[in-house]
Parts: C-alpha cells; structure tokens; sequence
C-alpha cells in the first residue's frame, strides 16, 4: 500500500471511530488504539505536506497561529423565532397554523431548544467546507477552522452515505455542563473572569482566534435544520433521522404529534426532564414538519410563521430569609447578601443570594423570616425576585435595612457621587480591604508570589506577621515556620517566591499598589511615559491627563494615592528591599518614537510574532493599536490572509497597507 493509501484508510478508520465514540456513545476501540492510529496519520501527513487535508482528523487539535475571521454571506438568511411563554400562546400558534393550511390536517415536531449559539454547516461532496456564525442573520463569521475541532461534528461524511451532493445544516454549539464547570474551576484559579453561563462561555470559545483554545474547551453541537434543494424527504423529522444516519449528532427529544394535548405534553414533561441534560435548554422549539405546507405558510420580516418557541419559566423556588449580611470588598464597597433555608435550584443547593445594593435590597421591602422567591436565570448566581406574597402574615419579622457602619471595623460608611455602592472608608484599618490589598499584590497578573493564597495570608495576617504587602518582604523562614520542621519546606518556597518577585517588570509592580483605577493597561501607558516611580509621583494632573487614554479619574486617583503619606512610606520599603520601580534597561533601551502618532490597524496572521507581541511593538515605538479602519488609520499591518472587507475598506479610504517584514523593517 503506498503511503496515500495508508493516509486516506487511516483518515476514513479514524472518521468511523470519532463518529461511533462521540455521536453514538459506543467506541469500539480502546482510546489508546485510537491514539495510535491517529499518532501515525500525523507521521505519515508530517512526511506527505502534498497530501494536506483541512479535514483529516489530525486538524481536530487546532492550533495556536491566530487568525482572522472572514465575513460570509448566508445563502439563505438565518431567521430566528418568535416567542411564547405560555400555553394559551402555544394554542394561538396552533389555530394560526390551522387556519393557515385551510384545515388541511398537519403534524408538529415538537423538539428541544438548545441553549447556545446558531451555526451553518456547509457540505460538498460529503466534505465539511464551511462554518459559519448566525451573525445578524444576513452575515456572519467564517469560523470553520475553530468549528472543526469540534469532535461531535462530523468533517467527512461516510462514503456509502445517501447524503446530497451539496447541503446546508444548522444547529446549535453548546459548552456541556461538565466543561463548564471545569471551564470555570480553572479560571478561577488563574484569576480571570468567570463566565455567567455557558452559552456566553460557548460563544466566547467559538470566538477565539486561536483554533487549539477551541479544542481544548470541548464543546459540542446539536443540529436541527437540513436546507437544500435535494432533500430526502417532505418531513422535517424525517430529513433529521437522515441526518443522523449520515453522521450528524441529532437530538433523541424529537417527537412528531397532531393533537394540542400531545404537544402540552411533551412540553410538561421537558420542563422539568431538561434539568437532568448534559446542556443548557431554554425552551422547546414548535415546528409545522411537512416543508410544503411550511411553504404554504411562509415567513414575515424576521420568523417563520410554520415555526415557534415555547421559553421554559426560569426555575422559581420559595424560601425563607433567616439573615442579611454584609461582605467588604478589596475597595471598600459594602455588598448585601441574602442568608436563607437551604433549597433545590436547577441542581445544586441553594443557600445565599447576592442583594447587589442598597436600593436594590431597599426595593424588595424585605423582613426577616419572610418566604422569598428564589430565580435561578440563565446566570449561574441565584437572586431574590420578590418577597412570596402567599405567606405574609400580619406579623412580619423586622424590616432588613442597610447598615451604617462598616460590620468589619465600625467606620461610618460613606457614599461616592453617582455610584449606588456604600463603602467603608478606612482603607489602612479595616480587616477585607488590607487582606484584599495584599491578596491583589501577590496575585498572578501582579506580583505573581503564588504560594501566597487567600487562606496563607488570612492566616499570616491573624497572626500578625503582615499588616501591608510591604510587610511580606520582611518574613523570615523561622516566623513562617514556627520553627517546626515538617513546615520548613513549605516556608522556604514562599520565602523564596517573594524573593523572585523582586525581578517583576516595573509596569507590574505598578499594578501591584492596587491604585484605583489603575489597571494592567493602565499600569503599561504610565510606565512607559513616565519611565519610574519618582517621576510618575510628582506628575501634576496636566501631565497626566496630556498621556494618550488618562482621564481624569484615572489622573486624579493616582494624584491621590502618592499624595498619602503612608503610601509614600510603603514605596519607601519596597525599594529598600530591592523591587524594581523603573522601567529596565533593555525595556527603555527597545523604545522610541519610530511609530509617533501613528494609529495602526493589525489585520491577518503573521509568521514572525503573535499579535499581541505586534500590539505590544507598536506601543513601545509610540504608536497606537486600534481595531478598526477610518480616516484616522496612518497604516494597516497587514499579514497573511487579511479579510477582503477591511482590504476594500483601506483602499477606499487610501489606508496605506504595510506587510509583516516592512513593518520590523521600520522599527529595527
Ligand atoms: S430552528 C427558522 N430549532 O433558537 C428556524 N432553532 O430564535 C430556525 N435554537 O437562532 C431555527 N434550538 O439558535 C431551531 N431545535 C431548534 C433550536 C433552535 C435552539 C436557536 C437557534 C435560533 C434561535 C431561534
């Protein structure tokens, strides 16, 4: 057999085998096997580039080369669905689709409503060619490099497959639970921002620019829409269990009835059934199956008429509110949090609820030992709806107000204009805001001191050994330890973590103050023009507001903080022990003003640098990256595979366009 064959035995094996684990839930090989044969198609395509495939296999782990989304224009529009939410909605929708088909009798396929986001799958010869985003419906992104690390859908449909020689399918990109969840675990971990649900997780996947993040993340696909001129059937229901059989993940909660009363039915029985699904569902989705008659009915603007969704209520549970408590931020601001009876909310146990502020909790006239009503939305945080009317009584609990001083360390709470958060003012003195201070300063994207975790700090701090972060670079071994051997170990690592942030880059210790409003891009743009923190404490408010993106909140924050005598003194310390408070050498030496006043736009995918490191040249040669093309634009960066709407919309405006070499060129 000579290694094409091999490849193209290799690739249709590993198709059958992806097929059977993950759209029937049945391998039957073990994964190593599968890791072996897929090991030797990435050998064998590694010796044979000729024989590239953007299908095979071996393209389902993405890669880290970022890329452009391309626009495309649906062939056929993506509409979406127009609403109901309850069942008296439902039985209109069933007279108008009676009386649309002039009493001619008709079925419904009663099916699930994904929660995710919309995709167009484009097949030619049984070949995935295309993926593209709903967008606004008339266009969306090209994202089918991302869409094909997607395991669940299929990139080469079976040779022996009845498929038509060209078809459209759509369906919906989910984030299952479970990777959700780990999804978030991790992130938390790392710092960043969690994600609310996992549609908004799914989409912002999707999204990436570098195709490895997306197979990395596991997310999956349910398709319900078959579009083209060579259909098998007349039956909507019928093309789906075709589609399946060619090798496209269907969902099994597909039902075909004729009565109202089958169709309540089936809606009654997912609205609880949905929470026991690996995927998030919002609704049910009410389709007429015969396509002629949904030709008869037709479509407005924005919907079908032979088509509708019914939206699941959000899980309500009713409790009872034993306490309101008071948690102090990292700033200061005071956060009202609901302490009730435990209770079941679309599966996991629910025990607090945030009230998010004074006028918030003031509006839910809440007293204690009230039945409150408990939503669990799309969000993943529980909130507090309303107090249940059914069980008020004449004797009502006492009325939960917002308190007056801080619950932490007393002080009379203050109010900022124009913000609906109270805060506790005494920021060296109260307990949450210095454990919060040092909790920001050692965290990864600051000071990067890792084996300092909330509970090592709460606990140093109980005991006293630090009061502020400049006090960490005071520890010894001996305190951490307590002189006991079995912690000597653990000790020496924190000691000597601190000891390594003391090489952190100056525009990170900038950060690390954990000055308000001063954040990681913030931290950057003052570092840069003021080079140290000498220069940048005696800044007047002028020469920081004349800085590119300092406002005057921004400007004055700063003013403020250097302008406190106890934070003169902690800079004080952090230079005696040896942090770095100026921009280095090498960091100063790579800057200029090549790029002066330039706005730069970065389109396409480069070879030399990613395109942060590009984001990050321009700056440090002066220049300023923005993302999209005007007037204002002196040239666009431009690599590989630049999208043809930004290359139309340069030459229009005369947007001069530099290639990747020119560019280094002009730095060097
Ligand atoms: S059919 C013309 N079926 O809901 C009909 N849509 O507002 C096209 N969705 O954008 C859609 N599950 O993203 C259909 N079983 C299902 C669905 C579904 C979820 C989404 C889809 C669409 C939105 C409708």
């Amino acid at each position: 057999m000579t290694d094409h064959d091999r490849i193209l035995q290799l690739r249709e094996t590993l198709h059958r085998h992806n097929y059977n684990y993950y759209i029937l839930n049945a391998p039957t090989i073990s994964d190593r096997e599968f890791d072996e044969l897929l090991r030797e198609l990435s050998d064998l395509e590694a010796v044979h580039p000729e024989y590239a495939d953007p299908n095979s296999p071996t393209q389902r782990v993405g890669s880290d080369l970022s890329q452009e989304f391309e626009t495309f224009v649906h062939i056929r529009p993506m509409l979406s669905l127009s609403n109901t939410y309850n069942k008296e909605e439902v039985a209109e929708f069933y007279e108008r689709v009676r009386e649309g088909l002039a009493n001619e009798s008709f079925e419904i396929c009663c099916e699930l409503k994904f929660d995710g986001l919309s995709i167009s799958l484009h097949y030619e010869d049984g070949q995935l060619v295309r993926a593209v985003t709903r967008g606004d419906g008339v266009q969306g992104d090209d994202v089918t490099a991302n869409v094909r690390t997607i395991r669940s859908i299929p990139l080469q449909l079976a040779k022996d497959g009845s498929w038509p020689r060209s078809f459209e399918i759509r369906g919906e990109i989910l984030m299952p639970w479970e990777s959700f969840e780990a999804l978030n675990r991790e992130r938390e971990s790392r710092e960043e921002p969690l994600f609310a649900n996992p549609r908004n997780a799914a989409s912002g996947t999707l999204k990436s620019k570098q195709t490895a993040v997306v197979a990395e993340r596991r997310l999956d696909a349910y398709l319900y829409y078959l579009l083209g001129d060579e259909l098998p059937a007349d039956g909507h229901y019928e093309n789906m269990m075709a589609a399946r059989e060619w090798g496209f993940k269907v969902s099994d909660a597909m039902r075909k009835v004729s009565s109202l009363d089958e169709l309540y039915a089936f809606i009654d029985y997912w609205d609880t059934e949905r929470r026991n699904l690996p995927v998030a569902t919002d609704g049910i989705v009410l389709k007429v199956n015969s396509l002629r008659q949904q030709r008869t009915l037709g479509m407005t603007a924005k919907s079908p008429r032979w088509a509708i969704a019914y939206k699941f209520q959000a899980e309500q549970q009713s409790t009872v509110l034993r306490e309101v408590t008071f948690q102090v931020g990292r700033t200061g601001a005071v956060t009202p949090v609901a302490n009730m009876d435990p209770v079941q909310l679309s599966g996991t146990i629910v025990r607090r609820a945030t009230l998010h502020n004074a006028d918030f909790m003031a509006s839910l006239d809440l007293h204690v030992g009230d039945h409150v009503l408990v939503e669990k939305g799309g969000e993943i945080i529980p909130k507090i709806v309303a107090v249940d009317e059914a069980f008020i009584t004449s004797e009502r609990g006492s009325r939960v107000e917002f308190i007056e001083h801080c619950p932490e360390c007393g002080a009379k709470l203050i109010r900022y204009e124009g913000e609906a958060a109270w805060y506790c003012p005494n920021e060296t003195g109260c307990p949450p805001q210095i454990k919060g201070r040092i909790e920001h300063f050692v965290s990864r994207r600051a000071m990067n001191i890792d084996t300092l975790g909330p509970e090592t700090i709460d606990d140093f701090y109980a005991r006293g050994l630090i009061h502020n972060f400049a006090d960490l670079y005071d520890l010894t071994v001996d305190q951490l330890s307590g002189f006991n051997d079995t912690r000597i170990r653990s000790a020496r690592k924190t000691i000597q973590a601190i000891e390594d942030s003391k090489q952190v880059p100056f525009e990170r210790v900038l950060f690390a103050l954990g000055i308000r409003f001063v954040g990681e891009t913030v931290a950057k743009t003052l570092a840069r023009r003021f080079h140290d923190i000498d220069t940048l404490s005696h800044a007047s408010l002028d020469e920081l507001l004349g800085v590119n993106t300092i406002g005057q909140a921004i400007a004055e924050s700063v003013m403020a903080w250097f302008a406190d005598m106890d934070n003169v003194f902690l800079v004080e310390r952090l230079r005696s022990h040896g942090l770095q408070l100026q921009l280095s050498q090498d960091t100063l030496a790579a800057q200029s003003d090549r790029l002066a006043g330039k706005t730069v736009v970065i389109s396409g995918v480069f070879a030399h640098h990613s395109r942060d490191e590009y984001k990050a040249l321009i700056e440090q040669h002066g220049g300023k990256n923005t993302g999209s093309i005007s007037a204002k634009t002196s040239f666009i960066l431009a690599g590989e595979n630049m999208g043809p709407a930004k290359l139309e919309k340069a030459k229009k405006l005369g947007v001069a366009i530099v290639s990747e070499d020119e560019f280094l060129q002009m730095i060097q």
